[in-house]
């Protein structure tokens, strides 16, 4: 998950919005799987695990476990495909192959992963079957008080719930409890405005928080900065990987952040969880008023 690009999302696609629904075997241009074949194999692996012919830099992520840095919906993986990534040998096919053909061939990759096929392009709704979906857009604001965020990140778990984060710094806004979300214009140009779905259910300090972390040393706090670093969907847990900087931009560790739930007495009560990875420095963190002590070069993990 650390391979891919980091920060750098895919820009902004420019194609005009439109609601075609691509299938396998198009009568114009070439099938998804042939297109696989043709532009894709040799990087990402003829039956997509990752292991293609070329030698890459960045190791080309295994489609087969579906998870994705830039979402794994199929807007999400639309986009990935038309612009290229930046800063990693995955190219931009905007020009070299027609919407249509685009479309066909991100139905055939998120279909390596049986769990992804459920979600079909062309529907404005998405909506959370058996594995969390996770996507990436312009969200509102949560409260009358909250700013709107141009860079937001919802992830969508199978217990009905939605956990809402900006994403520039990564920062966990509220949690909703419904259906999931609405894209306002699938495919479309822009900053894809998300609708989200759900009725708020927990809302983080009038849904515009604070930077939550900090670092504790002889010297005094220092407020850290949590760069999105990708998500991934791994055993039915959508993560959110951030990596933690000083001021300085100086990487200190990284932290994984998932939801899950408990139900108590008969209602539903989001949990967050939280895995600190990578961590050298020896002093203790903060989260919001938690203090967390920890051994320099291990894991730790805290639930909320
Ligand atoms: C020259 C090698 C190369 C070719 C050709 C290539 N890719 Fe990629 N691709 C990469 C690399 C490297 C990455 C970044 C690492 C990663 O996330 O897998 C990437 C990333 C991706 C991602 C993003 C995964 C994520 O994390 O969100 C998708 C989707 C993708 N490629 C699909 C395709 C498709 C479809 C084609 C063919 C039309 C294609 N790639 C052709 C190398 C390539």
């Amino acid at each position: 998950m650390s391979a891919c690009a980091g920060e750098s999302a895919p820009p902004e696609n420019q194609d005009t919005p439109s609601s075609t629904v691509a299938t396998a075997e198009n009568d114009s241009g070439l099938s998804g799987k042939k297109v696989y074949e043709l532009m894709c194999s040799m990087c990402h692996g003829e039956n997509g695990d990752g292991k293609g012919i070329v030698v890459l830099k960045t190791k080309a992520r295994s489609f087969i476990d579906g998870g994705y840095s830039f979402g794994n919906t199929p807007e999400a993986v639309y986009k990935t495909i038309s612009n290229g990534i930046g800063g990693t040998e995955m190219p931009a096919f905007k020009d070299s192959l027609t919407e249509q053909e685009r479309r066909a061939v991100t139905e055939y990759v998120l279909a390596f992963n049986p769990e992804n096929s459920k979600q079909r392009t062309g529907d404005p709704i998405m909506r959370v079957a058996d594995t969390p979906l996770i996507a990436r857009g312009h969200l509102p604001s949560v409260s009358e008080i909250a700013p709107e965020h141009p860079r937001g990140l919802i992830v969508g778990t199978t217990d009905g719930l939605s956990w809402e984060y900006r994403a520039d710094d990564l920062r966990l806004l509220a949690v909703r409890k419904g259906d999931f979300v609405e894209r306002a214009d699938w495919g479309g140009r822009g900053g894809t405005p998300l609708k989200p779905l759900g009725e708020i259910i927990w809302l983080n300090q009038n849904g515009d928080p604070p930077p939550p972390w900090k670092l504790i040393t002889k010297e005094g706090e220092v407020e850290l900065i949590a760069k999105l670093a990708g998500t991934t969907v791994l055993d039915g847990r959508a993560v959110v990987r951030a990596q933690l900087e000083d001021a300085n931009s100086q990487l200190l560790g990284y932290v994984d952040m998932w939801g899950s739930s408990i139900i108590e007495g008969g209602e539903i009560v989001p949990i967050r969880n939280f895995r600190l990875i990578g961590f050298t420095v020896d002093a203790k963190m903060q989260y919001e008023d938690k203090q967390i002590d920890f051994f320099p070069g291990y894991p730790i993990e805290f639930s909320k």
